[in-house]
């Protein structure tokens, strides 16, 4: 247990980042970090340090904030490999995947999903996030939806990893369902009411063959006024102007976007939306890939995060996903890590908290086997943390 006064300080490189995803990570090169109360309570050059009730030299590793993992769905029982290597083999990809999972997580105990999930979250833990975003999203009745948001909270709070809950319960239509007119009713009349002190954010996966933009909207809207903030599944599958529908809406974040065109760029740039890019699902489904450049030049902010989840990606590695932004959406690596530090931190509103290393915000550090963050795109997926600290208390790394 962390107490008093920390002073980290090292001679490689502390990523401090910026305010805005478009902006690369301000840098410092020697550099020392007071600790205090959980809080950065100061950061600058070893010569300037205050002094410290305890003192750790980090030498030469890379430093940079905790990652922040804005987008995944980690309650879910059962296995889907064999359906990824079908859609590989040219299966389309449809809602028959989901309400497997749904019927598996349905069947599980509490402790095993519990157990699950544990897992999950340790192992994103583990590879360097400090924050994450969950979701339910495969119970699909009032019951199992507040079953999977709970398991979200106590399993973060047993792993010790920062969490937000977001209630998903339009991910797709249960097969008892009459319609997905009357399922989106079930969700507004019955589980929005039961879920809203239980989570967060509310997202919809509104795409070609699951809930259309309409059906989103109504959902969304009833979300905000039970007080949460909205997040959206837009134009992965189809163009179908989702993204617009977030910013109209006030979103926090409109997620995977692979099928955003230019006009779709221009609302987000000119919104404070903050566009989620998932590389690992756009990669493993061999999608269109998402526009992130056009966004960056745009000056739109940018996440980058997992979407680890039951059927499409299930990696948990963030270090993977700045190496994937980096590569495959050709973004610069210090866009891709400022995407997966400060990008995510405001598409789960904790900007004013977590994301970035400056004075009075929370103390999530991670400290690199490695020394430069050229090495997140030169080691794809095998960068990993040798200290991490959340809220300014060491967690141990197994
Ligand atoms: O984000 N898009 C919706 N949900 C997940 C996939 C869910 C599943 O296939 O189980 C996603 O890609
Ligand atoms: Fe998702």
């Amino acid at each position: 247990m962390a107490r008093g006064q920390l002073l980290l300080s090292g001679t490689g490189r502390l990523l401090m980042a910026q305010p805005h995803a478009a902006e690369p990570p301000g840098t410092l090169s020697p550099w020392a970090m007071l600790i205090r109360d959980g809080r950065i309570g100061w950061v600058g050059s070893p010569e300037e340090a205050p002094t410290a009730d305890r003192w750790e030299d980090l030498g030469s590793a890379l430093v940079s904030p905790g990652l922040v993992d804005s987008h995944t769905h980690p309650v879910f029982a059962g296995d889907r490999s064999g359906e990824a290597a079908a859609r590989l083999a040219g299966e389309p990809y449809g809602a028959g995947g989901i309400l497997r999972t749904v019927a598996a997580t349905r069947d599980a105990p509490d402790t095993e999903l519990q157990a699950l999930v544990e897992d999950r979250f340790r192992a994103a833990l583990a590879s360097g996030t400090t924050s994450v975003e969950a979701k339910s999203g495969y119970g699909l009745t009032v019951a199992e939806e507040l079953r999977s948001l709970r398991i979200i909270g106590s399993a973060a709070a047993l792993v010790g990893l920062r969490v937000v809950r977001t209630f998903l319960g339009a991910h797709a239509v249960p097969s008892e369902a009459e319609s997905a007119e009357a399922y989106v009713e079930m969700v507004i009349t019955d589980m929005l009411p039961a879920v809203a002190g239980h989570g967060e954010f509310c997202d919809v996966f509104c795409d070609r063959g699951f809930f259309t933009p309409a059906q989103a909207e109504a959902v969304l809207t009833a979300a905000r006024g039970h007080g949460m903030g909205l997040k959206l599944h837009a134009d992965q599958l189809a163009r179908t102007g989702a993204a617009e529908l977030g910013v109209r809406l006030g979103a926090a974040s409109v997620d995977h976007l692979e099928q955003l065109d230019p006009s779709g760029v221009a609302a987000l740039a000119s919104s404070a939306t903050v566009a989620t890019l998932l590389p690992g699902p756009a990669l493993a489904m061999r999608s269109t890939l998402p526009p992130a450049r056009a966004l960056l030049d745009a000056r739109a902010s940018v996440a980058l995060a997992t979407d680890a989840n039951a059927g499409t990606y299930t990696n948990p590695s963030m270090p993977l996903v700045i190496g994937l932004g980096a590569t495959l959406l050709e973004m610069t690596v210090q866009e891709a890590v400022t995407a997966a530090t400060v990008g995510g931190a405001a598409a789960i509103g904790l900007s004013h908290e977590i994301g970035l290393l400056r004075e009075g915000l929370t103390a999530d550090v991670v400290a690199w086997d490695a020394e430069h963050e050229g090495a997140f795109a030169l080691r794809l997926g095998a960068v990993r943390p040798t200290r991490i600290w959340i809220g300014g208390e060491e967690r141990a790394l197994s």
